[in-house]
């Protein structure tokens, strides 16, 4: 067992920048990456390492973020009035943390570290170190230095490196490790006399090398991990970064992705064995899709359930759905929320379903509305139906038994109810309950006018 497995972790999360390139109103820290904040993917990674506590600390637009993670209670948020440097900020949280903690700095704005590199760093930095790794373009990071034993010497801002050690590539990720009374006392000592006038917590290296403590820089093997987010593009980039990362874990549950540059996931979504998902779908929220259920292309899911072997076709956009499962959605579908589809059943083109219940072997095949209904089992809805579920102030509730047959192009006024085994003529309009087992239907007689012309045009 390591010496850090017996002190307890506290985790200070920096998240009090004001994020100014990006040029939004949104604080930087919940910006969305795969549809969540960046501030809850590095909470959601400090939280697998078990700490004893999480500080936050806030800053610009800290209402904002405090609101959003505001049902969390497992949270210490410190305020950083002022934002006077790195050091500075953590200088505001060193005060809940206890002498004998391992303390760990994390960056809100650095969503893809994962939990195997910070167990490494925790594990091999000792008394006091970060997180390095080796860039294509160290611009802007601060560098590492190391002396000609390779020993971690010091940590360089760009800002002050000199042109040689402008040309080290490997740079500090930020992700800063001391223990909590040596950390206190650094703190204690940083200065601002620097370019930028402020307080860096780099600065604490230089202090622990003079006491005699001795630092470390841990290399990442992965750089991409380090990645901060400073403006949009950054942003943009990371979406992909983190996508095929997300592509990646699909395919290693059991997903087959017919192109995993063309799927989208913004925010968590569950695979069973053998599921296939064609190109470009998006996912929101929280999405599960059991043992072999399909996904043909160009479909948008959010918040669903779907049951195995479901199979949802081109272009279907579906929320807050749940499936039995083998049953066919689509192409062209839209299902809104509290949808629920039995077994065998089929949802068709241009059809939309909202608040309803489907049961098995129903069937509703093209151009339909149903809202606020309760389906029973193998019933026909033909081509065009609609269920009149508002009256313009209220919503009512339309119910049709097992076995009915409503013919296309009908209108049922809710609330109505159709009995099972009822048949409804095509055309018309439904406005009392239907008994079972009879035909029923509100049809205008035709009628053919024999001798009848054509208007025809004067001629001029
Ligand atoms: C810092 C490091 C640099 C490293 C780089 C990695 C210092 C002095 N420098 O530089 O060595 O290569 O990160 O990205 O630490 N923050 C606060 N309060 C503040 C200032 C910053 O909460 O007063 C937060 C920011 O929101 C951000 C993080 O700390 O999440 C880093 O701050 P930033 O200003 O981006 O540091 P850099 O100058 O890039
Ligand atoms: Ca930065």
């Amino acid at each position: 067992m390591t010496q850090s497995a017996t002190k307890p972790l506290h985790i200070v999360v920096l998240a009090a920048g004001q994020g100014k390139r990006m040029r939004s109103a949104l604080p930087k820290v919940l910006q969305p990456l795969s549809g969540r904040p960046l501030l809850e993917h590095v909470l959601d990674t400090a939280r697998t390492l078990d700490p004893a506590a999480i500080h936050v600390v806030y800053g610009h637009g800290g209402e904002k973020v405090q609101a959003y993670f505001d049902a969390i209670s497992d949270l210490t948020w410190v305020e950083q009035a002022e934002q006077k440097g790195t050091g500075h900020a953590v200088q505001m949280a060193i005060g809940g943390i206890p002498d004998d903690a391992q303390v760990l700095v994390m960056y809100g704005d650095c969503p893809l570290l994962t939990p195997q590199t910070l167990r490494d760093l925790l594990e091999n930095v000792g008394a006091c170190g970060v997180l390095s790794a080796r860039v294509p373009d160290p611009a802007g990071y601060g560098r590492i230095v190391r002396g000609e034993d390779q020993q971690f010497a010091a940590i360089i801002e760009h800002r002050d490196c000199t042109p040689e050690q402008l040309a080290i590539d490997e740079i500090n990720s930020g992700i800063t490790v001391a223990d909590g009374a040596a950390m206190r006392d650094w703190l204690g000592r940083i200065k601002d006399n620097n370019s930028q006038g402020e307080y860096y917590l780099t600065d604490i290296i230089a202090l622990a090398r003079a006491d005699g403590v001795s630092v470390n820089a841990v290399l990442a093997a992965d750089s991409d991990e380090i990645l901060g987010i400073n403006d949009r593009w950054q942003l943009a980039q990371m979406e992909r970064l983190i996508q095929r990362r997300i592509a990646r874990s699909l395919c290693d549950d059991g997903a087959n992705l017919a192109d995993p540059d063309r799927i989208d996931v913004r925010g968590k979504v569950s695979v069973g064995h053998d599921v296939a998902i064609d190109i470009n779908c998006v996912f929101i929220g929280e999405v599960s899709l059991s043992d072999e259920v399909i996904i043909g292309p160009n479909c948008v899911i959010k918040d669903s359930w779907l049951g195995p072997g479901t199979r949802v076709h081109a272009n279907s956009v579906l929320e807050g759905v749940i499936t039995d499962g083998d049953c066919d959605v689509g192409p062209f579908a839209r299902l809104r929320p509290g949808t629920m589809l039995g077994e065998r059943t089929k949802v068709g083109n241009f059809v939309e379903i909202k608040k309803a219940e489907i049961g098995a072997g129903s069937k509703t095949n093209h151009l339909s509305y149903v809202g606020d209904a309760e389906i029973g089992e193998n019933v026909n809805i033909g081509a065009g139906c609609i269920t009149c579920n508002y009256d313009g102030a209220n919503k009512h509730l339309t119910v049709i038994g097992d076995g009915a047959f409503i013919g296309s192009d009908c209108q049922l006024v809710a609330p109505v109810t159709v009995e099972q085994g009822a048949t409804i003529g095509a055309g018309s309009t439904i406005t009392k309950t239907a008994p079972a087992d009879q035909l029923t239907l509100s049809r205008s007689k035709q009628v053919s006018v024999s001798g009848w012309q054509r208007p025809k045009k004067k001629p001029r």
